[in-house]
């Protein structure tokens, strides 16, 4: 009978479907707002990066991910951007969505994920990172306050210089990768700098590298050592040729102008006028296999805590 059909089984089951459909279009993922009802570890990894409103910067974020998919294929790994500014800029010219990390990490918690690791792409313990370590506090609060909102665990990898050893491992990587250019001239690993006291990592490398080499420097742009020293340490050598380097996890908008920019004002053009004969290379430490690792390693840290 037609009538008694559409409250039957069939006309029950298109009703169920039909929710079940509007459930899985509300919310972003694919109906995993069960799993965690059901009591089942669902892992996730969020990759937290300033970001880049440049490919060749966004290049770098892109080739992190990757090495942390290949770590850990069988876990769902998303990227979320900390610079409001790079987020509207990708939104209005390319109208692709990033979210921010607590964003993120709010929809994965929505979705059902019970172990989150956040992978921090910062290079120094500053102030950035500060901010992101209060948003994974604020889930972490969440979840021992009781409510649901939060996830059962969540961790925060430390940044590539973070501790006495990091120094070493990441002085080698950067030995290893710039060899070729250390050869009868100088490498100048310009990294960000801040006002923030972790500024400090930044001669705290420089030490590491001059431990195996004389003709490795480090800068920053806004912080120390800054160009003055690093020219006060260049014209105590012999170098004639230098080639910089950015030191931060992507060569874009720094890179390209402030480092190895053909403005006047660029370390480029600057120590092109002190007479020594300049090259710029645009790869972040995101692109460098070794920092890769260390990365994924940092990340392995935070989950084993
Ligand atoms: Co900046």
């Amino acid at each position: 009978m037609r009538g008694s059909n559409l409250l039957g089984f069939s006309g029950f089951r298109r009703i169920l479907l039909f929710a079940l459909a509007l459930c899985v279009f509300s919310s972003t993922g694919s109906g995993a707002v069960f799993a965690a009802e059901q009591g089942e570890m669902k892992r996730g990894i969020l990759i937290a990066a300033f970001g880049s409103s440049v490919p060749e910067g966004q290049a770098a974020i892109a080739a992190v991910e990757t090495a942390v998919r290949r770590a850990f294929p069988d876990t769902e790994i998303r990227v979320a951007y900390t610079s409001r500014i790079i987020m509207r800029k990708i939104a209005s010219e390319q109208g692709r969505v990033i979210d921010e990390p607590a964003i993120a990490l709010a929809k994965m918690a929505y979705e059902g994920f019970t172990d989150v690791a956040v992978l921090s792409t910062h290079v120094i313990p500053g102030a950035e990172y500060q901010d992101l370590e209060a948003v994974v506090n604020g889930f972490k609060v969440m979840n021992e306050s009781g409510t649901k909102a939060g996830f059962e665990r969540i961790s925060l990898s430390k940044p590539l210089l973070s501790n006495a050893m990091d120094f070493e491992r990441l002085a080698q990587s950067l030995l290893a990768a710039y060899a070729s250019e250390a050869r009868g001239g100088a490498v100048v690993f310009v990294g960000h700098g801040t006002h923030h006291f972790s500024d400090a990592a930044y001669s705290a490398l420089q030490i590491a590298l001059w431990r195996e080499s004389p003709n490795f420097f480090v800068g920053t742009i806004e912080g120390l050592p800054s160009y003055d020293d690093v020219l006060a340490q260049l014209k105590k050598t012999r170098n004639k040729r230098v080639t910089l380097v950015p030191a931060m996890l992507v060569a874009g908008d720094h890179a390209y102008n402030d480092i190895g920019g053909s403005e006047a004002e660029s370390w480029k053009s600057l120590l092109a006028g002190e007479g020594y004969e300049t090259s710029a290379r645009f790869q972040g430490l995101g692109q460098l296999e070794a920092v890769q690792r260390l990365l994924v390693d940092k990340l392995r840290e935070a989950w084993s805590e």
